[in-house]
């Protein structure tokens, strides 16, 4: 069901203002007001319903300040999730983040506001791929990007996100793991470990269009630039970057060293949200947006929880497989 737009009224302005506060410059008066009375309406339901919204750094300001009570990255995210006690968690990221939600809350209701939220990541790799490799080499521990579906991790011994990887694969402890799906993130592991690294051909389609020539482009054009890269690029990329990190490594960054200068190399509503925390500083934002992410709106968000849509349901088998190599993750992270 679609809705007319919602009143921009001196009540919501008011119930409002403090959201708008924090984000500083980054959103203009005419998107604030369009936006303000769903960001009302949602945080008022979500009391209601006793409902939690898990919103990932890559979503837009209006979400990620206006609506979200968790916001990070997917390590934080599945960190958190494991923690909550609301009867409804609505995952503002994409269809992974959520399945990776109800895997650590099997009895509650995980909504995702849009069945579009796919990831070329998750998609890149099956169960029966990963079946294929470990008959391949015998023995050799999966290590699987939470970048995956509950299908996929079910098939392996231990998850990891961009913040953990090289800690994770160390923790086991041999010196050959099958890492995938994602080719750049397994050659960065590769790069900062002795253990050797079996990786997979997926590729973040987001990441894999920046170039090591447009960063030094970018440096030409803003001299004492600081460039922050997340993993998931290529090791080209990645050798221009003054410093590489998941995307909540970057912003913390950012708010530990201030670089008067910066860019990140990552999604744009990254550089939004950051920004929006430290307007202080000098923000260079090349705009690569991650289609899946931006299936997420104020608007779909108020529906999903009015409506319930859309519930995410595992197999039961599936889901208790997953479990086991999610938990392993979350343990060796602490
Ligand atoms: P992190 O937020 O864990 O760094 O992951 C980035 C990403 O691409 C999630 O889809
Ligand atoms: Fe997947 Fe890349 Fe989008 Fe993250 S940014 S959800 S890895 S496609």
């Amino acid at each position: 069901m679609t809705q007319s737009a919602l009143a921009y009224t001196p009540e919501v302005e008011q119930e409002t203002a403090p959201i708008r506060e924090k984000m500083g410059p980054v959103l203009d008066e005419r998107r604030w007001e369009r936006s303000a009375p769903y960001i009302a309406a949602i945080n008022k339901l979500k009391k209601e319903k006793n409902a939690v919204i898990l919103a990932h750094n890559y979503q837009v300001p209006e979400i990620f300040f206006g609506v979200a009570d968790i916001t990070g990255d997917s390590l934080k995210l599945a960190q958190e999730a494991a923690k909550s006690d609301a009867d409804i968690i609505l995952q503002a990221g994409v269809y992974f983040m959520a399945e990776t939600s109800k895997i650590l809350n099997p009895d509650k209701t995980v909504l995702i506001p849009s069945l579009e939220a796919g990831c070329s990541l998750a998609s890149s790799i099956t169960a029966a791929d990963v079946r294929l490799l470990r008959e391949k080499y015998p023995g050799v521990p999966v290590v699987s990007y939470v970048n995956t579906t509950a299908e996929v991790k079910a098939e392996t011994d231990v998850c990891c996100t961009s913040s953990n990887a090289v800690q994770i694969v160390n923790a086991l402890g041999v010196d050959k793991v099958i890492f995938l799906p994602d080719e750049y993130l397994a050659k960065y592991v590769a790069s900062k470990t002795d253990v050797q690294i079996i990786s997979w051909k997926g590729h973040c389609e987001v990441h894999e269009r920046f170039s090591a020539e447009y960063i030094r482009e970018l440096r030409a054009e803003h001299p004492g630039l600081t460039v922050l890269g997340h993993p998931e690029c290529d090791e080209d990329v990645l050798a221009e970057c003054d410093y590489v990190g998941s995307t909540a490594q970057m912003a913390d960054y950012v708010e530990q060293k201030q670089p008067p200068r910066l860019v990140l190399i990552t999604e744009c509503s990254m550089s939004d949200n950051v920004y929006a925390a430290n307007p202080n500083l000098e923000f260079i934002r090349p705009c690569q947006l991650c289609p899946h992410m931006k299936t997420m709106s104020l608007q779909n968000i108020l529906e999903s929880l009015q409506n319930m849509t859309h519930e995410v349901l595992i197999d039961p088998a599936v889901s208790k497989a997953a479990l086991g190599s999610i938990e392993r993750m979350l343990e060796l992270s602490k």
